[in-house]
């Protein structure tokens, strides 16, 4: 890998990586019975679930003429499009009747489909598989590959609680925002948390992992979050972090401390080119002797995920007009990474290879926060 010495030129190209599951809506907004419409990489959806409560996505397009499904009638069963009564059974999007046909007609409706996605529902959470786009006209939905992701979890009983906010910039400036070790101090002040005078050159060691890296395991900085809640739990060097990137858009951190555990998964969604939408679900096992910690946590969460947001959609006015951007070493190499993974991941595609992991080792890194 070139190490570069210059700040580069580095303008994120908000290209949305297709084949990958995505998070889509919070699971306590689709009702049984119910249609719901969401956004995903400017794929218009609707969501739902069924009479027995599994859910579903279609493209929010009628096969026939374009109607929005999200229009139409859903019995638990059967999706019934608006405007000419075309009926979908809602997992498979396949077509079970056409009101106009008589009886000598046979055109075979069970070879129609609306476009179905591929759904999958845990850690409160509908996640969608967007696949590659295909050729024209639906077919059945795309097997994925791999199951959809989850929130990493260390024992049978644990809590969640999750946190949604969107952000008017492009998916590129979400995640690398979200790496970004260098914001903290100016970003996340608050007097019961840390001031900007708290900050200290640190060094954390990387590694490669497959689609992406990971910051090893370590005790966390003193003045980050995580160490001052699990200080109650344990021996402060007991206890240890670990944070994955991986592709396309998982930020992943498990805290352990001997039995007690806290972890998180959060994800950065492309919903338009210019606008993207960051959820973070939390897990955990501990708090469970202290009154108002889960509210707490949430608290806490809330706060910094509404400073970034905050942030980001003042950091969109500047970027209206193109400005020239640049990231530096050490405190930008992880979104310099993020750009080559993706790089990387788009070359493989292209050419049908191997994909070229761009971190060949172990690295160290420095910086002050
Ligand atoms: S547009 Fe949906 S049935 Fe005609
Ligand atoms: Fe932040």
């Amino acid at each position: 890998m070139n190490s570069f010495a210059i700040p580069q030129r580095q303008t994120p190209d908000a290209e949305m990586l297709f084949g990958f599951w995505y998070r889509a809506l919070p699971s306590e907004r689709v009702r049984h019975n119910r249609l719901q419409k969401a956004l995903l990489l400017e794929i218009p959806l609707v969501i739902g679930r069924d009479a027995h409560g599994r859910a579903f996505a279609l493209r929010d397009a009628c096969p026939h003429r374009g109607m929005p499904l999200s229009c139409g009638a859903f019995d638990g069963q059967q999706l019934e499009c608006s405007y000419h009564g075309w009926k979908f059974e809602p997992h498979s999007g396949q077509c079970q009747l056409i009101p106009s046909l008589t009886a000598d007609q046979k055109l075979r409706v069970d070879r129609i489909y609306a476009g179905a996605l591929a759904c999958a529902e845990h850690d409160d959470y509908i996640w969608v598989f967007v696949p590659e786009p295909g050729p024209a006209g639906a077919t059945r939905a795309e097997e994925p590959p791999v199951p959809a992701p989850r929130v990493p979890s260390f024992s049978p009983n644990y809590k969640l609680a999750y946190l949604s906010a969107e952000m008017p910039v492009n998916v590129d400036h979400g995640i690398i925002g979200l790496m970004d070790p260098a914001h903290g101090p100016f970003v996340h002040q608050a007097w019961w948390w840390r001031s900007r005078h708290s900050i200290h050159e640190k060094q954390k060691a990387f590694e490669p992992i497959p689609n992406g890296f990971r910051m090893s395991a370590h005790t966390p900085s003193s003045n980050s979050a995580p160490y001052k809640l699990l200080r109650f739990y344990g021996a402060a060097e007991a206890i240890t972090t670990t944070i994955d990137f991986v592709l396309p858009n998982l930020r992943s951190e498990t805290i352990r401390a001997g039995k007690f555990w806290f972890s998180s998964l959060t994800t950065v969604t492309p919903i338009t080119r210019n606008r993207c939408r960051i959820d973070v679900v939390a897990a955990w096992n501990i708090f469970r002797w202290l009154p108002f910690g889960p509210e707490l946590l949430k608290f806490v969460f809330a706060k910094f995920v509404e400073q970034d947001r905050r942030t980001m959609e003042l950091q969109a006015e500047g970027l209206k007009h193109d400005p020239h951007l640049m990231l530096i070493d050490d405190a930008d190499r992880p979104a310099k990474w993020y750009f080559q993974l993706k790089q990387a991941y788009l070359d493989a595609r292209r050419t049908g290879g191997e994909m070229r992991h761009p971190i060949p080792g172990p690295v160290t890194l420095k910086w002050r926060s």
